[in-house]
């Protein structure tokens, strides 16, 4: 039988985690899972986790989602994949027909990739392209402070997390930033971004935001008519709006996507994390027909967008999105929700008490608990990790931000569960 400490000292002899410096493992040993289901994992030793945080945003439907599982069996025996370039299958065919009628009328043309970052990085690419086909070069990208868009280097240059970009800075594109309108207010967020259109007027390609909640920054949240400014803002100054609903789309906060509550159509909207249901990597970028059509014409005339990955519209990936919305439809999953979104509230309720929270904050799936009076070389995330795991829960705090990002078929007891080891372990702090 193996042991999670066999599986330990097999995985430290030669694997590098993301995310992590590895020799905090030699404190806090990783935990090698066997097996999942529904919402929960499994180690080796045979303990039982409760998934807090759906593995990172992805996970929608649970672990080993028996349709979502039977969906992909069926896929392997017929196509697992096929070049993208010069071919093309029903899977993705399927997909892009569904997530055009998902979404708003405007957005007709979809192009894959396959994790988030590159999402992002074909948005900026095809915005900066885009001016450049029309004879224009616009080299500066806006996004707002304390924003995440990946880890690549074009995503990192338009977010703002310091612990993952100051490193890079000498070598990351031109980007600058606008007030977050999470952390200043709409209207202060809003007269920062206008400035910054005015000094680089005609410089900027794109402004690219994670709409109504800056996960990876705190789960910072805001109001939808911030966004529905901007957009009036971007039409003004003439430049593109790029929606990163990477970690928000697919019901997070409530609505399908989290631009339906702003009632704006982005001109990019990438998706991915929930889109397969958290099994397969795998995103898109959905733009408009002015967008493509500023592409297309002869081979020679050079305005061909070129990028690409090998597993670029993978069938496995394309079958389990396409299952995912299956359940979405067929289990009225939105609907759904909305009662889980209120007990989840409910159950946020009891930490304004606590004499370390600063607040509480919801937008729909996601919930957050904000701690005050904590130093960063504290690490106070990190002893809530430990305390949660220690009592079968896998939270993953932010800082000094505690959150829950469920899977939707998460029950009741389970939300009270997570909820009352976190706090908990938010007590054992005082
Ligand atoms: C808003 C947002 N954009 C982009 C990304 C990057 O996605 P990936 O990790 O798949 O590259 C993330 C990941 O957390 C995200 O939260």
């Amino acid at each position: 039988m193996l042991t999670n400490k066999e599986m330990r000292e097999r995985d430290l002899a030669h694997i590098w985690h993301p995310c992590s410096q590895m020799k905090d493992y030699e404190s806090l040993p990783f935990i090698p899972i066997k097996s999942g289901k529904g919402p929960y994992l499994f180690d080796f030793d045979g303990k039982r986790y409760l998934d807090a945080i759906s593995s990172w945003w992805v996970n929608l439907f649970g672990h080993a989602n028996p349709y979502i599982n039977e969906r992909i069996k069926a896929q392997v025996d017929t196509l697992e994949h096929v070049i993208f370039a010069g071919f093309t299958h029903e899977p993705a065919i399927r997909l892009a027909e569904r997530l055009v009628t998902l979404t708003p009328d405007k957005l007709q043309k979809l192009f894959f990739a396959d994790n988030g970052s590159s999402a992002i990085e074909i948005a900026l690419k095809m915005s900066f392209q885009y001016y450049k086909n029309g004879g224009e070069v616009r080299d500066i990208f806006i996004s707002l402070e304390n924003s995440y868009h990946g880890e690549t280097m074009g995503a990192l240059a338009v977010g703002d997390v310091a612990l993952y970009k100051e490193i890079y800075n000498e070598i990351l594109i031109k980007t600058v930033q606008a007030k977050s309108p999470a952390l200043v207010g709409s209207d202060e967020a809003l007269d920062s971004m206008e400035r910054l259109l005015q000094e680089y007027e005609g410089r900027v390609s794109a402004v690219v935001i994670e709409p109504l909640v800056q996960c990876a920054g705190g789960m910072a949240m805001y109001d939808a008519s911030y966004i529905s400014d901007l957009k009036a803002l971007c039409e003004v100054y003439g430049v593109f709006l790029i929606a990163d609903e990477i970690a928000v789309g697919f019901g997070r906060t409530g609505t399908m996507f989290a631009c339906e509550q702003a009632d704006i159509v982005p001109d990019f909207l990438c998706l991915s994390k929930g889109i397969t249901g958290g099994y397969l990597p795998l995103s898109v970028v959905m733009t408009s027909d002015e967008v493509y059509n500023a592409f297309y014409c002869d081979y020679s005339e050079g305005k061909s967008f070129l990028d690409s990955h090998s597993y670029t519209g993978n069938a496995l990936g394309c079958i389990a999105a396409n299952a995912t919305l299956d359940i979405f439809e067929n289990e009225r999953i939105l609907d759904a929700n909305l009662v889980k979104i209120d007990i989840l509230g409910a159950l946020l309720q009891r930490f304004e008490a606590l004499p370390n929270v600063l607040e509480t904050r919801q937008r729909g799936m996601i919930a957050a608990v904000e701690l005050k009076g904590y130093r960063p070389e504290e690490r106070i995330g990190l002893q809530i990790y430990r305390y949660a795991l220690a009592h079968g829960v896998l939270l993953r705090p932010l800082g000094n931000v505690v959150y829950f990002m469920p899977p939707y078929i998460v029950t009741e007891e389970q939300l009270t569960e997570m909820t009352d080891v976190a706090y908990e372990a938010i007590k054992s702090l005082i």
